[in-house]
């Protein structure tokens, strides 16, 4: 969607992936969907160098609201969990500096069975908007094919009426394909949507983070083309902080996303984030491969069983001539190996050569030249990321 937004792939915190619809606050503290718990994730961007690494939108998923409209058919948020209104919370986020997100359903209902916007298009768009949301996510639940194909368009129609910026979330081709079992339009997903869900939820384990990569490497052919700034595929959230991944699956998966240029949204405690993991999002040679401004969706290689190459340029530096590349190299079998490639057959053209930095050690190892072969070692559900910069 060429509104202006998502000229880079959105960052952030988005509540569904581990507080799903929390709201039996008093029985299950810990999975509290509520004021306190948004306010804290803002606190922790702001204190603990999220935002300067470039986590910016906080967004509330599904369950926020009350159970009906009120008197006036407007949408109100929980009193309980929400007591002083949305308002204040984007008022205490955009404080901090960073950005407010929230979520609605394109049907009558959301996913789970709160009011959703269908026959409140124009209403709800001017509410988000006088709570100064700056990112909607729309749910695509409970409706037809032709519905979706329609009320998307018409539903952000109504959000650019506004005039607020707003990133548009849409989940509607990821409905098209897994529900009605149609081929979504991404032409038109793409004109109409800032970012959007082309596969299943993710949940708060490994096998789900390795078929979401799976997916997005059988599917690059159809993806890539409508991936770039402003139109992003989004593989959903990242699932750290939740305690589901080794270290060394925590390199898979935040390279496969980094070099997908996809969307970076934690959803977990901010506390129980571990060391390591904060390392990784705090990388900030890792996160530039995210947020290059070419926002190229890696191409994966199988280079052999259960090892693919992903390859990712980026925008030449100003003054370069030439620009430089990320491979990520990604070992999903339980089995430790040995790859060779040789860099120069996937897009490298600079006949001074190149210097390596290995992203995940943060530090230069190599120069190579366009012939030369490069032999890794990977361990077992592990991944090493380079970049080649033209020498
Ligand atoms: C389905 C979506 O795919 C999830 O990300 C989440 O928004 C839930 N619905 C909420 O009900």
């Amino acid at each position: 969607l060429d509104n202006g937004l998502a000229r880079r792939p959105p960052m952030g915190w988005m509540s569904w992936g581990y507080y799903m619809c929390g709201v039996d606050c008093d029985n299950n503290p810990h999975k509290c969907l509520d004021e306190k718990l948004i306010l804290s994730v803002a606190d922790k961007f702001y204190t603990e160098g999220y935002q300067e690494a470039g986590f910016e939108y906080i967004i509330i998923d599904d369950c926020w609201s009350e159970k009906a409209r009120d008197d006036n058919g407007r949408l109100v948020a929980d009193k309980k969990r929400f007591p002083r209104g949305m308002k204040y919370i984007a008022d205490y986020i955009h404080k901090l500096g960073l950005k407010f997100g929230m979520y609605t359903n394109i049907a009558t209902k959301t996913c789970m069975g709160y009011p959703g916007s269908r026959g409140h298009f124009e209403v709800d768009a001017k509410m988000f908007a006088e709570w100064d949301v700056d990112y909607l996510k729309v749910d695509g639940c409970f409706v037809k094919e032709d519905y979706l194909n329609t009320a998307y368009i018409k539903l952000g129609a109504h959000l650019n009426a506004t005039g607020r910026p707003m990133v548009y979330s849409c989940s509607w081709p990821y409905y098209i394909q897994f529900i009605h079992h149609k081929k979504p339009d991404y032409g038109a997903v793409s004109r109409h949507c800032n970012v959007w869900r082309s596969y299943h939820d993710v949940a708060t384990s490994w096998p789900v983070v390795k078929a979401i990569i799976a997916h997005y490497a059988t599917q690059y052919e159809h993806l890539y083309r409508f991936h770039g700034p402003g139109h992003w595929n989004d593989p959903d959230m990242l699932i750290f902080g939740t305690n589901s991944l080794t270290d060394s699956q925590s390199r898979v998966h935040i390279a496969v996303y980094a070099m997908l240029a996809a969307p970076l949204l934690l959803s977990c405690d901010m506390n129980s984030l571990n060391t390591y993991e904060k390392k990784l999002l705090l990388n900030l040679d890792l996160i530039a491969i995210a947020q290059d401004p070419l926002g190229v969706m890696a191409k994966p290689y199988v280079l052999q069983y259960s090892v693919t190459l992903w390859v990712k340029p980026h925008l030449p530096r100003k003054g370069d001539k030439y620009h430089s590349v990320s491979f990520a190299l990604v070992n999903l079998s339980k089995d430790e190996t040995t790859v060779s490639f040789i860099p120069g057959h996937y897009g490298l053209n600079s006949t001074d050569g190149y210097t390596v930095m290995d992203i995940f050690a943060q530090v230069f190892i190599k120069n190579i030249s366009l012939s030369d072969s490069f032999q890794v070692s990977l361990s077992a559900e592990d991944s090493l990321i380079y970049t080649m910069f033209p020498l």
